[in-house]
């Protein structure tokens, strides 16, 4: 398969290259340092970027920012952050891409361990999850063309735990390798509409 993979230089999107790039062809896409250079935040940059990769046959979306802070002092504007840099940029890569991914691929978006495990500065992140996790649940029934589409929430990663390990007390961190492997689930099998946990 030819597989995209949005944020490819990052701790998660470390992990779907190793997994993948044994035995698929991977366009690494992000800011900087990549196969192309984008912004999902911007929609006409992720148009352009699907001009420059054409026909795949895979989307993986491991990107999106979240402002983390406590509950009481979260102002709208920082619970804006989460909505439309981590949700918007995920959800406009797929309202994007139906006609760059062949009939029967796949999107395969991110969110993470806080709508069900939270921690105390996370409600923006959880907010964030929610709002992935029920967007493809929506949209899988009425993706086109037999593509299909689902959502990897991992539990902090191991190789993630010096930067925010503090915020989350007490989570067991998570292995590159099953991360990868829950990706591969989503891009390689046949499930849609589903949100993949990896704890
Ligand atoms: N790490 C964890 O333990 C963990 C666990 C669960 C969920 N998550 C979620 O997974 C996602 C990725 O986390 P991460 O830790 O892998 O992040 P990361 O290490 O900071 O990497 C993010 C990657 O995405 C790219 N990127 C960021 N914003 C972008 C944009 N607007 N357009 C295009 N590319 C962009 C970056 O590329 P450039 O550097 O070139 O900009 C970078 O390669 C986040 O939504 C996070 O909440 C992370």
């Amino acid at each position: 398969m030819r597989i995209l993979v949005i944020g490819a230089n990052g701790d998660i999107g470390g992990a779907v290259c190793s997994e993948l790039s044994t035995h698929h062809e991977i366009i690494k896409v992000g800011r900087s340092s990549s196969d192309i250079h984008a912004d999902v935040t911007d929609r006409a940059s992720i148009e352009a970027m699907y001009r420059e990769a054409g026909k795949v046959d895979a989307v993986v979306c491991a990107t999106g920012a979240v402002h983390f802070g406590p509950a009481t002092e979260f102002s709208e504007e920082q619970f804006m952050i989460g909505l439309t840099d981590k949700v918007m940029g995920q959800v406009n890569v797929v309202l994007a891409g139906f006609d760059n991914v062949t009939d029967g691929g796949s999107f395969t978006l991110t969110s993470g361990v806080l709508d069900r495990d939270p921690v105390r500065m996370g409600a923006g992140a959880a907010m964030a999850n929610g709002a992935i996790g029920g967007f493809i649940v929506g949209a899988a029934i009425g993706m086109p063309r037999g593509q299909r589409i689902n959502v990897v929430s991992p539990g902090l990663l191991e190789v993630s735990a010096d930067k925010y390990g503090a915020w989350f007390p007490g989570h067991n961190p998570v292995s590159s390798q099953r991360v990868g492997r829950a990706y591969a689930k989503s891009v390689e099998g046949a499930i849609t509409g589903q949100v993949i946990i990896v704890e």
